[in-house]
């Protein structure tokens, strides 16, 4: 991909983002360029020949695509120092959880376009999914910004009102699909495994499950139903679990995560 991308706060995700896209090759090194106050933490950034700087003005200067990976309470005030040198052209992409295309696009005040995107942790490990919502109808800079993130992970286009939803299922799911691994290690030690193996267990049996639902596009329940012998230990241990509130407590969980966000 022929386009500058500079990222404006090379922290957890910024950083990732950055790692990601030269892992995959998608942009070179050189085309990169990441910023943040305290450059000596991003040095491995410099070693993979990205560039690196403090000046947020500068790095703008020239960029197709800027990617906004700082705290919510920073970012207005960063659009506001680096907008001089916003190309209208250039792609503004937030990662910014809780402010909105509109905030952004006021702040820029130079009608270019703009995106959210919502990823989660598994970025770091180029396995995230992410919800991304935009005010902008070109289907090239929409495939662009998807094509970026799938560098990452998978990634789908949303709509923006559903932000706070993907926020809650895909961001904050990572920690529900964790509590179920931990549970299902704890239920593997009480029938004979060390936590070591009960945990390396139950991991790779999610990731597997979670592989099948993507691998072959069906509904889970078309999964299960291979599963569970009539009259057999998996239907019955799954049961009891339905009986013990196991759906209705992840959809109230969500709910009420939902409800705080
Ligand atoms: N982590 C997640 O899973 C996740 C998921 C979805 C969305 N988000 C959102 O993504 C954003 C970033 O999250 P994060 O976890 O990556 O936070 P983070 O690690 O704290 O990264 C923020 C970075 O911004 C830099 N920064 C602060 N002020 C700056 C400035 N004036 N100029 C340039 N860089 C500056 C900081 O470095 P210096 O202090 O050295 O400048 C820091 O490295 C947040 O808004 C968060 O809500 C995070």
């Amino acid at each position: 991909m022929n386009k500058r991308i500079t990222i404006i706060g090379g922290g957890n995700l910024g950083g990732s983002i950055a790692e990601g896209l030269v892992a995959s090759e998608l942009v070179q090194p050189d085309f990169i360029t990441v910023t943040r106050r305290k450059l000596h933490l991003i040095k491995h950034l410099t070693d993979m020949r990205i560039n690196t700087i403090d000046d947020n003005l500068e790095a703008v200067q020239g960029a197709d695509i800027v990617i906004l990976a700082v705290k919510p309470k920073q970012c207005i005030n960063i659009i506001n120092e680096i907008k001089p040198n916003l190309s209208k052209e250039a792609i503004m992409v937030s990662v910014v959880t809780g402010i909105s295309i509109r905030e952004m696009s006021d702040a820029a005040g130079n009608g270019m376009p703009i995106f959210r995107a919502m990823p989660n942790t598994a970025i770091a490990i180029r396995e995230s999914m992410t919800c991304i919502a935009t005010n902008h109808n070109s289907q090239e800079d929409r495939d662009l910004v998807v094509q970026i993130f799938e560098q990452v992970g998978d990634a789908i286009i949303i709509e923006e009102e559903l932000m706070n939803a993907s926020t809650v299922l895909g961001a904050c799911g990572i920690a529900y699909a964790l509590r179920f691994v931990r549970a299902a290690s704890q239920g593997g030690i009480e029938i004979g495994f060390s936590s070591r193996v009960a945990q390396r267990i139950a991991a790779q049996t999610v990731k597997g499950a979670a592989s099948l639902l993507a691998k072959n596009g069906q509904h889970p329940e078309h999964e299960i139903d291979k599963v569970t012998t009539p009259q057999g230990c998996t239907i019955a241990g799954l049961n009891e679990m339905e009986h013990q509130g196991f759906s209705s407590s992840l959809i109230k969980g969500i709910k009420t995560s939902y409800e705080k966000i």
